[in-house]
């Protein structure tokens, strides 16, 4: 008897085939694009175990999807910026891992070039997974007996530098979601598929509104990021203490908003400069990467420090210009928008929640069950490494 697999499985399944670049979603650019090979399903279900393996962190309490939670975007919807192990702060908010394949420079402010390396960040970060050092992960991992095999099975070798990095980023590169009503609108010729108030939106969006400059579309796809860095002000007003609003989580789901007056721990947020980090060009200083839109209704609080809770005041924010300061982008200026059409953006906004949130959410707690055992096909272990990168 078939086993029935979650429909986000499938879509790991379908990555698992020979041919990159056939199965993505409506409204995304063909995986050719990441410049990586296809994974086998091996690999991406050895992936799946230790993004979700909380003994991945020194003290056995932290896994990778405690931050990137599946059912909240693959991000944490009621914490600004990160918490990691034994509570300590992290300085940026955790981005959603939706359609990370196409992130060609990763984090906030770039400084990585590959889900393969990049992964080794956080089990090491002292403030995150808080490990000492590689091998000792590696070892932990080797240690642990439902481990056995599946190494084998997915790289033909043991746990190591090289393959835990390739398993978590074949894993990752499945996280893919589009078909949102924007897509079927616009690649699919659906005109139906989005409301009027949205298309509207969208009509701003690329027209007056101006956020297409940055937030860029193709004729048959979009990532909705032109992958470039920009100082929109949100760092600058962090950097230099001015009084914002906050939005502080009590328990799940209740939160209140409260002044930076009000917080003596926001008086200490720890420096952050951004792009000027990476590269030490002051014309840097404060930018960060453009994030996808895509779903990104489900993937609040916004920004790199989480500082803007909703859709609506982000919306707010651009209208007024972002924050004024000397590096700020010319893109970004006050836009006289409406409160009608400030609604219509949102809507817009709206529109692009893809059709597989909840199926990648189950795929990631349920994985391919005893599928994963059936070993990988011989020359899978062989071909261009599933982690090679031509970026
Ligand atoms: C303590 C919370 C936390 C944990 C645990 C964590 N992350 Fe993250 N992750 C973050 C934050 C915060 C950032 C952004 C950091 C920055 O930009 O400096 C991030 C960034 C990323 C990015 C870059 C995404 C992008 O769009 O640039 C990827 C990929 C990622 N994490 C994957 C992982 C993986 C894989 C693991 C487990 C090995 C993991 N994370 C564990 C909080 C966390
Ligand atoms: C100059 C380039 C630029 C323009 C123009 C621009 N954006 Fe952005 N957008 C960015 C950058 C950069 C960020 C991330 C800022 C940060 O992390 O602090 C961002 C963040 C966002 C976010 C938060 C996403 C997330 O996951 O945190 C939303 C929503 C958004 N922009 C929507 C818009 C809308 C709507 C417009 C037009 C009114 C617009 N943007 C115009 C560059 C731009």
């Amino acid at each position: 008897m078939r086993p029935r697999i979650p429909a986000g499985v499938l879509l790991g399944l379908a990555l698992a085939g020979p041919v990159a670049g056939g199965a993505v979603p409506l409204g995304l650019p063909p995986l050719a694009q990441t410049g990586t090979a296809p994974a086998t399903r091996a690999q991406v279900e050895l992936g799946r175990k230790l993004f979700m393996d909380r003994r991945l962190s020194h003290n056995g309490t932290l896994s990778c999807a405690m931050c990137h939670v599946p059912e909240q975007g693959f991000t944490s919807n009621e914490l600004a910026t990160a918490v990691g192990l034994e509570g300590q702060t992290v300085r940026r908010n955790s981005p959603t891992l939706y359609n990370v394949a196409f992130v060609r420079r990763l984090f906030h402010d770039g400084r990585e070039f590959s889900l393969e390396n990049q992964a080794w960040g956080p089990l090491l970060a002292a403030n995150e997974m808080g490990n000492p050092s590689i091998g000792h992960v590696i070892e932990r991992i080797r240690g642990l007996p439902d481990y056995a095999g599946m190494f084998r099975r997915a790289y033909r070798s043991g746990p190591d530098v090289v393959t835990i990095g390739r398993a978590l980023a074949a894993y990752q590169r499945t996280l893919l979601s589009a078909n949102s009503p924007f897509d079927r609108w616009r690649y699919g010729g659906r005109r139906e598929a989005m409301e009027a108030s949205a298309r509207r939106g969208f009509a701003l969006f690329v027209g007056r509104a101006g956020c297409a400059a940055c937030h860029t579309l193709g004729p048959r796809h979009a990532l909705l990021s032109d992958g470039r860095f920009h100082n929109t002000g949100i760092g600058y007003a962090r950097s230099m203490g001015l009084r914002r609003t906050h939005h502080v989580p009590l328990a799940p789901g209740v939160s209140i908003e409260v002044d930076d007056s009000a917080l003596a721990a926001f008086e200490a947020a720890p420096p952050d400069v951004g792009r000027y980090e990476v590269t030490l060009d002051p014309a840097d200083s404060w930018a960060y990467r453009t994030p996808t839109l895509r779903n990104v209704a489900l993937t609040g609080p916004y920004m790199h420090d989480g500082s803007l809770p909703t859709l609506e005041a982000v919306v707010d924010f651009y209208d007024r210009g972002g924050i004024d300061n000397p590096g700020r982008s010319p893109l970004v200026r006050p836009l006289g928008l409406s409160a009608a059409e400030k609604a219509e953006l949102a809507a817009f906004l709206r529109s692009l929640t893809g059709d597989n949130a909840a199926a990648l959410a189950r795929g990631a707690r349920r994985g391919l069950g005893p599928e994963a055992a059936a070993p990988a096909p011989a020359k899978d272990a062989r071909s261009r490494p599933a982690g090679a990168s031509a970026q």
